[in-house]
């Protein structure tokens, strides 16, 4: 693993990159701030290395954005309904930064903190280490969080998520990576493969919060179950993809939450590479990259336009702390809270 600096946030604190390789050509990058996976290179079908995830060369880049790209994302990831929720009876606020919405844990989430960081034994691993204050961003507890960045010789990105509070409070953690297995800033995704193992998503409001109904896709755009093009439906006149501008849209991971299985599996029909992402999250959010707009130029210098990315955010349901009926999102204190994520590469 190396190490370099990566720049200064406004607040003047220094943050790092690491860089983890493995023997079948991949290299990952991934910076202090935000947790940030920065770049991951890997071969096509032919051997040809490309970088395949949305990012910038300096945390100055990453702090002129606001799409969370390659992100550690808390301390609760996506949308929790008008910034509130009742814990053990208490009513907490949140702060409203998605119209009446908290967003990806509030103003300043666990994105925009410097995390810190320590090399494991063995080399091919970084561990982030994050303490979150009682009463950050409204959530209460004070949550200590560490996340495990491995690099495995199967061509695995692995994230081993923890946590512990001294206080009752609600949890979801996810990574925020951009995908684009042509290469980043080679145009839309549109013609990317996707596979979903998912019977049934979450539909959302007009404020894409979830309704609570967990509906089958059987005869709409969210059927994912067999190989489909995602741009093959994304334009129809559908009230779900009109709400999400696409697809924006948690699925209903299908199996047994806590056991990691497979949740996605993308190819790039140009290239033949494919990311597979396998969770014990009981979601998966397909994020379409609907709201990148070509305005932020990327690492080489070419510019993220809309859908030039797409995220598998693997994750609690949207909204979880005001949804009974939904998997819960509380972590008690004295509980461990732990959670894995896989990305493996290959191409084919
Ligand atoms: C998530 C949300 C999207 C959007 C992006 C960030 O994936 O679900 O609606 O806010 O983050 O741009």
């Amino acid at each position: 693993m190396t190490k370099q600096p990566f720049g200064k946030t406004a607040a003047g604190e220094t943050a790092d990159l690491y860089t983890l390789a493995n023997s079948s050509g991949m290299e990952v990058s991934i910076t202090t701030y935000g947790g940030a996976v920065t770049s991951l290179k890997t071969p096509d079908r032919t051997g040809r290395i490309a970088d395949v995830v949305l990012g910038f060369n300096a945390v100055e880049d990453y702090l002129k954005v606001s799409f969370y790209p390659g992100a550690l994302v808390g301390r609760y990831a996506n949308r929790i309904a008008n910034g509130r929720f009742v814990l053990n009876g208490v009513e907490y606020k949140l702060a409203r930064n998605n119209g009446a919405n908290s967003l990806h844990g509030g103003i300043r989430g666990f994105d925009k903190a410097v995390w810190a960081a320590r090399e494991p034994p063995g080399g091919d691993a970084l561990e982030l280490t994050y303490v979150s204050r009682d009463g950050e961003e409204g959530y209460p507890g004070e949550l200590r969080v560490k996340v495990v960045y491995t690099l495995n010789h199967d061509s695995e990105l692995r994230i081993d998520y923890s946590a512990e509070t001294d206080n009752d409070t609600v949890l979801n953690l996810t990574n925020h990576s951009y995908f684009n297995l042509t290469g980043e800033g080679s145009g839309d995704i549109l013609d990317h493969v996707a596979i979903l193992n998912a019977d049934r998503f979450t539909p959302v409001d007009a404020g894409l919060i979830p309704t609570g109904e967990l509906r089958h896709v059987e005869g709409t755009p969210f059927d994912f179950r067999r190989p489909t093009a995602i741009g093959a439906r994304i334009g129809q006149a559908e009230e779900q993809l009109e709400r999400g501008c696409g697809y924006d849209h948690n699925f209903v991971v299908n199996g047994q939450m806590g056991t990691l299985r497979d949740a996605a599996r993308v190819r790039d029909p140009k290239s033949g590479r494919v990311v597979e992402a396998l969770t014990t999250e009981p979601g998966v959010q397909l994020y379409t990259g609907n709201f990148l707009d070509g305005t932020a130029v990327g690492k080489s210098g070419k510019p993220y336009g809309r859908r030039s990315g797409f995220c598998l955010e693997t994750q609690r349901f949207p909204d979880s702390p005001n949804q009974p009926d939904f998997p819960s999102s509380v972590l008690r204190a004295g509980q461990k809270f732990t959670s894995t994520t896989v990305y493996r590469f290959s191409a084919s």
